[in-house]
């Protein structure tokens, strides 16, 4: 039942996919999600092109299985980014934050595989246009960059499965199987899994954070950037605290990435300064 064309096109067992997750998702997560039957994602977005290459090397000593690497669009080293990843044993790439046009035909030249994450039923199908093979569709329920219109799981998936005609992945609050249940009868043909795999032995996040993960109840998250540099859902802390007042007060842009920056000390750094 749970065998769906995702299966086919990524070369996997179950439609499971590891979110790509900047600073944890590396290579023994990826490998072990992968050897599992699921989609093990490397997060590209805070790797250098060696990294890139070193980590892509260790999941193939974890699994012969598939893998890929997910690319934020805003990089401006994408290019070298998606060859480094292809040569280096990925078959599918995972694009984010930014249009995907530019670079889906050199991948699927490369006989590789397009995924990219979208929050809106207009970017999904600007997404279709551009090529892609399959949507990824996340809702504001998720962990990390949510879309500005802050749409739910619930509503965005049954939206986009009608507008489009390639395959879609829910993300965005999926955290065991009733969520991957609900999510295939919205329509969807796989999920996308971020923060439930931060919580995992083989994630490079710190142990505070996980523990952190597991402990927080439903109000245990929150939204800054809704207005400002775009919705990032975060454990509810000191930092997201003061990232909300900055942005009462009008603070710039570059002084709430800066804040925003900080939030690596909590999520992998050796201090776990959650
Ligand atoms: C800590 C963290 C970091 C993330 N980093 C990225 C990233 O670098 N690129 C990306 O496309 N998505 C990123 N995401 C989103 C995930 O890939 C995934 O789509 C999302 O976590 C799914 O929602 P969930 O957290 O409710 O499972 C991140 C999520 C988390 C929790």
């Amino acid at each position: 039942m749970f065998h769906t064309e995702v299966c086919d096109i990524l070369g996997i067992e179950y439609p499971i996919i590891l979110g790509g997750m900047v600073w944890i998702g590396k290579a023994d997560l990826a490998g072990a999600v992968s050897e599992a039957g699921g989609l093990g994602l490397l997060a590209g977005g805070g790797m250098t092109l060696d990294e890139i290459a070193s980590e892509c090397k260790l999941v193939k000593s974890k699994t012969s299985k598939p893998f890929g690497v997910n690319i934020p669009m805003i990089r401006p080293d994408v290019k070298e980014m998606i060859e480094t990843s292809i040569e280096n044993g990925a078959s599918v790439i995972t694009t984010s934050s930014g249009s995907p046009k530019k670079f889906t035909g050199m991948i699927q030249d490369t006989g590789c595989t397009v995924m990219h994450v979208i929050p809106s039923v207009g970017f999904a199908g600007k997404c279709a246009e551009a090529g892609v093979d399959i949507i990824i569709a996340e809702g504001i329920e998720a962990g990390g960059h949510d879309g500005f219109d802050e749409i739910t799981t619930m509503a965005l998936i049954p939206q986009v499965v009608d507008a489009v005609d390639v395959p879609v992945i829910a993300a965005g609050g999926i955290a065991d199987g009733r969520g991957f249940a609900a999510a295939f009868a919205l329509g969807a043909r796989g999920v996308q899994m971020g923060t439930r795999f931060v919580a995992t032995h083989e994630s490079a996040a710190h142990q505070r954070f996980k523990e952190a993960i597991i402990n927080i109840d439903d109000c245990g998250t929150t939204l800054t950037g809704r207005t400002t540099v775009g919705p990032t859902r975060s454990i509810k802390n000191k930092l997201t605290q003061q990232i909300q007042e900055a942005e009462k007060r009008g603070a710039s842009t570059e002084e709430l990435f800066d804040l925003i920056g900080e939030g690596r000390s909590a999520m992998a750094s050796i201090e776990g300064n959650i």
